[in-house]
């Protein structure tokens, strides 16, 4: 059974480098997350996934993690991030930490005991072959940078060695079994680090590449599943409230290896990727299915996602995001008419949604060069836009340290102004987050049922009692349905109920009760 405070959980998600800087030094901060938690429980959202805050020389953002335990100094101190907790239970809200169990920095105190050439407790934290001439047996590998007459393997990057969870099927004399006292005690050490954040008031994990524990595992996973299901004991025995999300991308093994959600990724292809991003290239045709202009067939989507929803409804929730710092912004390809249509779709879909940082003012993707492992990651990871003051209200120090630079274009979308406009992208998301706090059927549990869902029809699906209809399309549409005793209760764009029909004008939403 999944923490309760999940059922009505709207997640906002922070890459601290870049929300606020209380401190003038160009860098985002703890401190500045806390002075914005009014803000974001204003908009609608009581809770807070932030990316890694850890030590790390930062070769990928934080995923490169040197100490586990400590905030790095950009960011603040421990102290601040205890009271970032406490100041968001005051507010009813809730923090997820991520949690990064595949691999450290190679600057971690565990590596550099590991790489040493005499043996010692953390000789087998990390996954090492017998010979420095030995290759990775198919995994990717570095030799030739320890003393220890040995290669490593890596899970990511060249910085982040794997951290050693077993074989689930060992083939050479180095790869050790799942159930080898040292793979046990990296779970037992990973177990250590979440106890410490818990004790300390965090209230769960984001889990970064979850499915990439146990090298070898069957399709299934069953290997690396074995050790989120003993997390999970853990955590049901000593801290029954916390909540884990995965990036994962299957929620059909990932809730029932124990993740209370697991997030639909962006991934080229699948169902959740022709909603927003159905594009190859900027050059490209793009089938977005909330284009304007798109092709509309909600089915590329519902048929993946129904089977999952169906499968996994009882046991934990799908959580889909308007973006992460992974992915490109939706702003890429969308204008702020379709971006409402979206939003207002994924904020009355089952399951836990995440709205990504900026996303709430249609925050561009800008072209730039990379910054920490950012690559083309790096235009969704720019400052928020507060005002039109200096750097866009996101730092008052010099332009020059930011820690990238702020949407230079004149109509830079920001906050300040956004609040202003009752239309504005803003003050919409703010009504339907606000509508899906005051509708139990709007939120996670409610059993979901489609009623149409054809290629260039309107989208018409039930939720409890509530109905929902989208016409994302440049055209007005009219679908048949029985609207009995029904109002409109919330819309964008227009339409109405009459004759046994539901009439929606171009680019409109309507949610009926
Ligand atoms: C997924 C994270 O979201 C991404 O930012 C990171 O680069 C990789 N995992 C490696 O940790």
């Amino acid at each position: 059974m999944s923490a309760a405070w999940l059922k009505n959980a709207v997640f906002y998600e922070i890459y601290p480098q870049s929300f606020y800087d209380t401190n003038k030094d160009g860098i985002g901060d703890i401190n500045g997350i806390i002075e914005k938690l009014d803000y974001i429980r204003d908009l609608g959202c009581n809770a807070l996934w932030i990316n890694p805050c850890y030590d790390s020389p930062f070769k990928d953002g934080g995923y490169d993690v040197r100490d586990y335990k400590k905030v790095a100094p950009r960011y603040g101190t421990n102290s601040d991030l205890y009271r970032l907790f406490g100041e968001a239970h005051n507010r009813g809200m809730h923090v997820l930490l991520d949690l990064v169990p595949g691999h450290t920095s190679e600057e971690n105190a565990w590596f550099l005991e590991s790489k040493k050439d005499e043996k010692n407790e953390f000789s087998n934290r990390y996954i090492w072959t017998d010979g420095w001439f030995e290759g990775g047996d198919g995994l990717p590998y570095i030799a030739g940078e320890s003393d220890r007459n040995a290669a490593y393997i890596l899970n990511f990057f060249k910085c982040q060695p794997a951290l050693n969870y077993g074989f689930l099927k060992p083939r050479k004399p180095w790869q050790l079994p799942v159930d080898h006292p040292d793979v046990k005690a990296t779970v037992e050490a990973l177990k250590d680090i979440m106890r410490f954040w818990l004790s300390h008031g965090c209230d769960g994990f984001r889990v970064d590449m979850a499915d990439s524990l146990v090298k070898y595992d069957d399709e299934n996973k069953s290997g690396t599943c074995e050790v989120w299901k003993n997390v999970r004991g853990m955590l049901d025995n000593e801290f029954p409230e916390a909540a884990m999300v995965s990036e994962w991308c299957n929620p059909k093994v990932a809730l029932r290896a124990g993740f209370d959600m697991d997030f639909y990724l962006n991934h080229r292809g699948n169902g959740y990727s022709t909603l927003l991003r159905d594009y190859e290239d900027p050059s490209g045709e793009d089938n977005s299915y909330f284009r304007k202009d798109g092709k509309g067939d909600i089915r590329r989507f519902l048929d993946q996602y129904m089977d999952w929803y169906e499968d996994t409804k009882d046991t934990g929730y799908i959580s889909m995001f308007t973006c992460n710092h992974d992915t490109f912004r939706p702003r890429y390809s969308l204008d702020y008419k379709e971006l409402k249509l979206a939003y207002a779709f994924l904020f009355t879909m089952p399951g836990v949604p995440f709205l990504y940082y900026g996303d709430e003012i249609g925050m561009r993707y800008l072209q730039l060069p990379t910054k920490e492992g950012g690559y083309t990651r790096t235009g969704s990871r720019t400052p928020m836009q507060w005002n039109s003051g200096k750097n866009l209200g996101f730092s008052e120090g010099c332009q020059d340290s930011l820690y990238l630079p702020v949407d230079p274009a004149q109509d830079a979308p920001t906050v300040e102004a956004q609040e202003r406009d009752p239309a504005s992208l803003l003050n919409t998301v703010k009504a339907i987050l606000a509508l899906r706090q005051e509708q139990p059927d709007l939120q996670a549990d409610a059993n979901l049922e489609i009623i149409i869902g054809k290629k260039e029809q309107p989208l018409v699906y039930r939720r409890g009692q509530i109905l929902v209809a989208l016409n994302p399309s440049g055209e007005n549409a009219a679908v048949k349905a029985d609207v009995t005793g029904k109002e409109i209760i919330f819309s964008i764009g227009g339409g109405e109920l009459a004759d046994g029909q539901i009439r929606l004008d171009a680019q409109s939403f309507l949610i009926m009760k």
